[in-house]
């Protein structure tokens, strides 16, 4: 049997820093608003990299720290809802731009779960059999979809990418996931609507802006995202206890405080940093393994149960249970 285990994480943010006092200056909100209801305090905003520049960055950097050239990729899955273009996509631009001739390459959207949905079909690449070795990159540039006049959501993202290498292993380390998406709630959160434009067709103006029923997303958030964690805890035959860390999606601080007290984990097992970065989306969960990484709460020994959760758009949400 061959198995896929995560070798290398890496995580790329353009230089540029927002904090709350600077966007205070430029609309009505502050930093006490911002911070007391969703925990952010800064976010990485670019100035010219597009969503691809900072992939390829996480890209360069994952075949460094592994000493890899880009030449031994399989594939490369890019999760973005903040493509430069639909066509090519942002996966290809990265393979050309680091030189992986061999690596097929495409982009998955499923918005905040993007990363965790790319990372469960690479998964299924490698323990087929068919590839030996690729990359999976959660990669936004959220900042180019805001509406910069609306307060109500501008404040909450970010720009940013986060990546890992994934290889064959003769250990099962992926050892559980549930995949969801319920299409009927999706207009609470929407963004880039691409409508009809012919000469043939009746007029449908674009809606490129993200637009959210916060209230909902929140309420979405505690109730099935928490439910399917129980879930596959159970599943696993588990407790909760025994999984090191819980990576959720970097939305709200409150968001999870609320989901530690309904899953009774306590808060050190559950990181955050959308204080430094806002919400990123597909980005969030990949920066926060490799910043776990960093500083060495996951070890990347094999000896630690780590929960991977996205949610988010669509709507979508799903969790990896993987030892790292
Ligand atoms: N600064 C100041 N005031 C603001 C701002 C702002 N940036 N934005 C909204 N307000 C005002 C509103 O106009 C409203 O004023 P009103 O009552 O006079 O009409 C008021 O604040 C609303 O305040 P609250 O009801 O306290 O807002 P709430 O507690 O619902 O918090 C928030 C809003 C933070 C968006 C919350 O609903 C939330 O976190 N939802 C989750 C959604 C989320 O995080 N989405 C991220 C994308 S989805 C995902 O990644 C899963």
């Amino acid at each position: 049997m061959v198995f896929a285990k995560i070798s290398q994480v890496a995580h790329y943010a353009p230089d540029q820093v927002i904090s709350n006092d600077d966007l205070a200056e430029i609309m009505d909100t502050s930093d006490e608003w911002i911070s007391s209801r969703t925990g952010i305090l800064r976010r990485h905003i670019s100035r010219a990299e597009m969503t691809s520049d900072l992939a390829t960055e996480v890209a360069k950097r994952l075949l460094e720290k592994s000493k890899l050239s880009a030449e031994d990729l399989d594939f490369i899955i890019v999760a973005t809802i903040t493509p430069d273009s639909l066509m090519p996509s942002t996966a290809a631009r990265v393979q050309a731009n680091i030189g992986a001739s061999r690596a097929f390459a495409f982009d998955l959207t499923a918005a905040c779960s993007g990363f965790v949905f790319a990372l469960s079909t690479a998964e299924k690449y490698i323990s087929s059999g068919m590839y030996q070795r690729g990359i999976v990159i959660g990669s936004e540039t959220l900042s180019k979809v805001l509406d910069w006049s609306d307060r109500s959501t501008s404040v909450l993202f970010g720009d940013g990418a986060g990546g890992v290498l994934l290889e064959v292993s003769d250990q099962k380390t992926f050892l559980a996931e549930n995949l969801y998406t319920d299409g009927s709630r999706g207009n609470s959160l929407e963004s880039c609507y691409l409508g009809l434009s012919s000469p043939y067709s009746d007029e449908v103006s674009d809606r490129k802006y993200l637009t959210m029923d916060g209230r909902a997303v929140f309420d979405f958030a505690i109730r099935d995202v928490t439910k399917s964690i129980q879930k596959i805890i159970a599943d696993a035959s588990m407790e909760a206890e025994e999984i090191d860390y819980f990576l959720l999606h970097q939305a709200n601080d409150r968001m999870l405080d609320k989901m530690s007290k309904k899953l009774g984990v306590s808060r050190e097992k559950i990181p955050a940093n959308m204080m430094e970065y806002g919400n990123t989306s597909a980005a969030s969960i990949p920066i926060l393994l490799s910043e776990c990484v960093e500083n060495h709460r996951i070890k990347m020994d094999g000896s630690q149960k780590i929960l991977l959760t996205g949610f988010g758009g669509g709507l979508t949400w799903g969790t990896l249970l993987v030892t790292i």
